[in-house]
């Protein structure tokens, strides 16, 4: 198939050049879009064969539901039976942005965007290309992101073409995702609101603005089970979680790559990347790094593990999905 690639600048986004995309989607095709937490995959979340294509083109399992994203709060009644409340206060505070919400789903939704749950996830995203998208394909769009399954998600064009060239219709360049870590992910149908994915809205926020709010269904710490299949975001390189510099112990590896907030020159790493000034500049680079270090050709990567508040949780939970749990 022959992919497609524009060019559109988020800050004076040109409508027209979006007909096409929104054409594809109505037609019942695929199109790759960036968002402010990583690209997406997307295609008209009504149109069940058209999501059927998007998990052949990632090779992804099809009992891994995805989310829909809207344009407008008022679009989420065609997904939902149920706005609660406090979801009505959440996208209130967050919309548009990296929250995605559970919520009851209608029955018109089809069975391949939700993995036969009686459940939808929904995201409104605030990414400018990403709402025009949307808007002129006149649909929900489901959409996972645009990597091929396991793989690093991708947080610029250049990431998509790699995996995605030749199997979708269209790509949209709209730059690098500043955020970089996909959405938090929250179960607005439980009494007291879950997250299952930690992203770039913390626990903390969310609280402030409904009270009580928990984290379940994934763990910040190494997994409690040691058999569990685990490893997810891989890059090629073994991937070597520290908390502490001095435990670092690179015998055994020919190019191994050291990503840290203060990079002082040391000899044994004949790749260093810069963490950034913060956990943000960390988490928006996180898995443009990981795929850099395939890309210069890194047998391991040794990534510092940040603390937990904000977006640390966040971090660590990719850090920790991509090392398959190792920590030294
Ligand atoms: O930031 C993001 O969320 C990006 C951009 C493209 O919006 N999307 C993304 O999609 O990360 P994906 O498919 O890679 O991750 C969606 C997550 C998966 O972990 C999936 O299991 C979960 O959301 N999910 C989707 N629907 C669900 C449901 N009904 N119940 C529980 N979890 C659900
Ligand atoms: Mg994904």
């Amino acid at each position: 198939m022959d992919t497609k690639i524009i060019k559109v600048n988020p800050e004076t986004v040109d409508k027209n050049l979006l007909k096409d995309a929104g054409d594809i989607i109505r037609r019942g095709g695929l199109v790759a879009f960036p968002t402010e937490t990583v690209y997406g995959l997307g295609a008209d979340a009504f149109n069940p064969e058209a999501v059927k294509s998007i998990f052949a083109a990632k090779g992804r399992p099809c009992d891994n539901p995805l989310i829909a994203h809207i344009a407008t709060i008022g679009d989420v009644e065609m997904l939902v039976r149920e706005f609660p409340q406090k979801a009505i206060s959440l996208a209130q505070a967050f919309w548009g942005g990296p929250l995605t919400m559970i919520m009851k789903k209608r029955s018109s939704v089809p069975d391949v965007v939700t993995a036969s749950l009686d459940t939808v996830a929904v995201r409104l995203p605030s990414h400018s290309v990403a709402n025009a998208l949307i808007t002129e394909s006149k649909t929900p769009i489901a959409a996972p992101s645009a990597n091929i399954s396991g793989k690093p998600s991708p947080t610029v064009a250049e990431h998509v073409i790699c995996d995605m060239q030749g199997k979708i219709d269209m790509i949209i360049d709209g730059g690098k995702s500043m955020i970089g870590l996909e959405s938090t992910v929250i179960d607005m149908t439980q009494d007291v609101p879950t997250i299952l994915r930690p992203g770039g809205i913390s626990l903390e926020e969310i609280r402030e603005v409904i009270g009580d709010a928990e984290y379940g269904g994934f763990s910040s710490d190494a997994p409690k089970c040691p058999g569990m299949k685990y490893t997810h975001y891989s890059p090629d390189a073994e991937v070597i979680l520290y908390e502490d510099f001095k435990n670092i112990d690179t015998k055994g590896f020919k190019k191994p790559c050291l990503i840290t907030f203060n990079a002082e020159k040391d000899e044994r790493f004949p790749l260093m990347y810069s963490a950034g000034e913060s956990k943000e500049e960390y988490g928006a680079r996180l898995f443009y790094l990981l795929r850099k270090a395939d890309l210069d050709g890194a047998d391991a990567v040794f990534a510092v593990l940040p603390d937990k508040n904000g977006i640390g949780e966040a971090i660590r939970n990719r850090l920790l999905k991509s090392a398959g749990g190792k920590i030294i």
